[in-house]
């Protein structure tokens, strides 16, 4: 049997393009859990369609790189710049990606987001657009196509306005808030019908998943059932698939980890020479306000706990402003005591997931926000913080640090056994058979 076809539809493409003449171009591995977790995935013909972070307004640098591009199965859909400011720093990540983990703007900002709510979703809607139109271009009979992401919530109509008999899944690697927050979105009603138009809408928790339907029920009026959602007598399904070092965002919760580790420092002066903290910062996102005074905020507190707890020849936090490649990365997951993970909310995060994968004969402890969806299925190896209370995750480096061999071993094995076992090629066989199953179910109902 030949492999299915396999669209995936994302914003963001596993390579990123770098543009080195009028036709050359050289690509580079994008960052972030979404392109980890699908870049795992093997089973099927998968081909990419999405944007290359990049703009390209000419004809010779579309063409070039659309066949760069090529030679590693992606598709670009190119937006023109003013597109990306409204679609992708506006609507994306200064309104849908703060709300959706519970993130307050501050009151100015968020009178302006008001204020420029209208065009920046019309400019949602564009994008969206345009993503369907490449799309509709190579999809063949037969193929699946799975969309991701918050980026991408109009797709699925999009798609399903060109060919009803289109297999559209679609998958949130956030989290999905309670309802109440959803309800606060002008466009509320718009984006769960969209979304509703796909055969399988997915989550990483059962509880994104409630969260999706009891908002449909609620905001839209339709009946949630166990399986999904009904509307006149179709049914949408929710499923809750699970699946198992920070890009520098809010959500992840930098400084209150490094100020939770000062106070670890400033508390236990004996282990001022003995342990370093090396923060991996991954840029992302620059252009939007937000995240540059977050960049700025970092620094100025690492340099104050570098001030004050530095010698002449080491420093207790190392931060560095990149990227790893990612056997660098694995490496430095091999050889770390503990890994901190703080985040506020955060859909999955596969960086705790890839810290318990590369420990195999250390046995580092994981000290994990249990505000992150991986806090479900390694909570009980994990040390399980809240990052808001300072305090306790302090503490809670200190007994990290501190754990005896045998209860190290039994926390390490209790994850280890899971992540080898929720591998994401699993993840992604289970969602497209699921949606594969639906689409016969709803043939058998009509
Ligand atoms: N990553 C990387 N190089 C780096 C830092 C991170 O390749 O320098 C990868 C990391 O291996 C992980 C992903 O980026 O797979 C981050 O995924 P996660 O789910 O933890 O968070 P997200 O960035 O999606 O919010
Ligand atoms: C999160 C999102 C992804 C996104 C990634 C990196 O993981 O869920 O959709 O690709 O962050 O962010 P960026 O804006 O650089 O694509």
């Amino acid at each position: 049997r030949c492999k299915q076809r396999l669209l995936v539809v994302a914003n963001r493409l596993p390579v990123s393009a770098v543009r080195r003449g009028e036709d050359s171009w050289q690509l580079e591995i994008s960052v972030g859990g979404l392109v980890s977790a699908l870049l795992g995935v093997r089973e099927f013909e998968a081909r990419w369609i999405g944007w290359a972070g990049v703009n390209v307004p000419d004809e010779i640098g579309q063409k070039a790189l659309t066949k760069a591009l090529a030679e590693k199965r992606c598709i670009p859909v190119f937006l023109d710049e003013e597109t990306v400011h409204q679609y992708y720093n506006g609507y994306c990540n200064n309104m849908l990606w703060p709300l959706f983990h519970y993130l307050g703007l501050p009151q100015e900002d968020r009178l302006a987001t008001t204020r420029s709510f209208q065009s920046q979703f019309d400019a949602y809607k564009r994008a969206n657009q345009m993503f369907a139109k490449v799309v509709n271009n190579i999809y063949e009979e037969g193929d699946v196509v799975w969309c991701h992401d918050y980026h991408l919530m109009f797709l699925p109509q999009c798609l399903k306005e060109y060919n009803n008999n289109m297999k559209v899944g679609w998958f949130l690697h956030t989290p999905f808030p309670s309802s109440e927050i959803h309800r606060t979105l002008p466009s509320r009603t718009e984006l769960l019908r969209s979304v509703l138009a796909a055969d399988l809408v997915g989550f990483h928790t059962y509880d994104y998943a409630r969260h999706f339907v009891s908002a449909c029920t609620r905001i839209l009026g339709l009946e949630g059932t166990p399986e999904g959602v009904e509307d006149q007598g179709r049914l949408t399904r929710v499923a809750a698939v699970m699946l198992g070092v920070d890009r520098l965002d809010m959500i992840k919760g930098i400084p209150q980890k490094i100020l939770a580790f000062e106070k670890f420092l400033e508390e236990n002066p004996s282990w001022r020479d003995k342990v370093v903290l090396i923060q991996i910062a991954v840029p992302t996102r620059t252009d939007v306000p937000e995240y540059q005074k977050l960049t700025s905020q970092v620094h100025e507190i690492v340099g104050r706990i570098n001030g004050r707890y530095g010698t002449l020849t080491t420093v207790p936090i190392h931060h560095l402003d990149r990227s790893l490649d990612f056997h660098a990365l694995c490496a430095l997951y091999a050889i770390t005591d503990v890994a901190l993970v703080t985040s506020l909310r955060d859909g999955m995060n596969l960086v705790s997931y890839e810290f318990v994968a590369c420990q195999g004969s250390k046995k580092g402890v994981l000290i994990l926000s249990e505000f992150a969806g991986a806090a479900q299925s390694l909570g009980a190896g994990a040390i399980l913080v809240n990052p808001w209370n300072i305090t306790e995750v302090a503490s809670s480096i200190g007994y990290a640090l501190n754990m005896p061999a045998d209860e190290r071993e039994k926390r390490h094995l209790h994850n280890f056994m899971h992540v080898t076992t929720h591998t994401s090629q699993e993840w992604a066989a289970t969602f497209v058979s699921e949606l594969n199953d639906t689409i016969v179910e709803a043939q058998i109902r009509t």
